[in-house]
């Protein structure tokens, strides 16, 4: 079956064709950033307008890569939620009108569910040999296994997860406050490197020295799961305030906070593989694509037996690509009635605030 993937949370519209027997077919994404950087951070109104424009010449685009007509779609998978609720009613509407249309199932995907499965979906399609099937044909495919512990980090979530099967998800810590991702773009804009901040301030760091600078590791020894970065934002903020940085000043101060919150995030999720006793750890989410947490996860898990996975880079930011292919588990894993009981009301309605236990 072929399932379209529909993602408009926030500020990227991703579509992307997933197929249960060959694997990912055709992924497009459509980045707002240029659209937003005046503004210093997302424009809501500006975000749903702009998804409604790319929508249906983005699903044109990848049914022409992969060659395919739309009546061969099985079903169509959106966000749901959670995110920012008109962005969010882009993409609801559009692919509960194309399934209506097409006589299919639409399907309500949890964002984060997209994100945390992410990592199991392979980049190279040809590793799916075997199709959707009740008993679990589609995992027996994947190179994953579950049980395993999830860091979820994102640009507005931060949560560590036990995840025991699809559909199944214990939430073991999360941030109290601000999340990793938007920790690194406020205080990538408090070093004055616009929107959005985490890949910038992440380059920056790369020429700065760490140590010059001291920064706090907020809740490193709390000895639970959750987490705390609005501190870490604040201790930058004084830095800043306390004297006029020269650039390399800045890259100092960049790279400092990087080895913080890295160094908080990378022990955190490690010590929930621990606690566990599960050898598997799944990095998703944004700052998923930050080399300086991979590269402390990688050192940090082969000294301790853990093996540590990560979606593609270009998977690791949202894209339809992790929607469909999370409706595409949930289907093989007869995990739909009650997220679409839970979505809809009468007709169909997004969730802009969803926890993921509740799916
Ligand atoms: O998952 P995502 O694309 O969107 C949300 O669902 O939030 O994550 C976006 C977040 C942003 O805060 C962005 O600054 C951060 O991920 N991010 C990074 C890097 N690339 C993206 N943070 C640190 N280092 C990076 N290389
Ligand atoms: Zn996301």
């Amino acid at each position: 079956m072929i399932v379209l993937g529909i993602e408009t949370s926030c500020d990227e519209t991703g579509v992307a064709l997933y197929d249960t027997a060959r694997g990912l077919l055709a992924h497009a994404i459509h980045s707002q950033v240029a659209m937003h950087e005046d503004y210093g951070g997302v424009v809501p109104e500006l975000a749903s307008r702009d998804h409604i424009k790319r929508l249906a010449p983005l699903l044109a685009h990848v049914l022409a890569e992969a060659g395919i007509a739309k009546e061969t779609l099985g079903a169509v998978a959106y966000t749901a939620g959670p995110g920012l609720a008109g962005a969010l009613l882009t993409g609801a509407s559009f692919a509960e009108g194309l399934a209506l249309a097409l006589g299919v199932p639409a399907l309500p995907v949890h964002h984060l569910e997209g994100h945390l499965l992410s990592p199991l979906l392979a980049d190279d399609p040809a590793q799916f040999s075997s199709d959707i099937t009740p008993a679990g044909g589609h995992e027996s495919a994947l190179k994953l296994r579950f049980p395993f512990i999830a860091l979820l980090v994102s640009g507005g979530h931060t949560q560590i997860m036990c995840v025991q099967q699809v559909g199944a998800y214990e939430l073991l810590g999360e941030s109290l406050d601000d999340a990793a991702g938007e920790a690194f773009d406020k205080t990538a804009q408090l070093l004055g490197l616009g929107y959005p901040g985490g890949p910038a301030l992440a380059k920056l760091a790369e020429t700065g020295v760490a140590g010059r600078f001291k920064l706090p590791r907020p809740m490193l020894a709390s000895g639970d799961f959750n987490f705390s970065f609005s501190g870490l934002k604040t201790a930058v903020l004084t830095a800043v305030r306390a004297s006029a940085l020269a650039h390399q000043d800045q890259a100092d101060l960049a790279a400092e906070f990087q080895e913080a919150a890295t160094e908080v995030l990378a022990t955190k999720a490690l010590a929930a593989c621990r606690q566990r006793r599960l050898s598997t750890l799944v990095v998703a989410g944004g700052v998923g694509a930050n080399r300086r947490l991979r590269q402390r996860l990688d050192e940090a898990g082969k000294r301790q037996g853990i093996r540590v996975c990560y979606p593609a880079m270009a998977l690791c930011t949202d894209n339809g690509a992790m929607i469909a292919f999370a409706a595409a588990l949930r289907l093989s894993a007869g995990g739909y009635d009650m997220a679409r009981e839970q979505c809809r009301a009468g007709g169909f309605a997004v969730r802009p605030r969803w926890p993921l236990q509740e799916i």
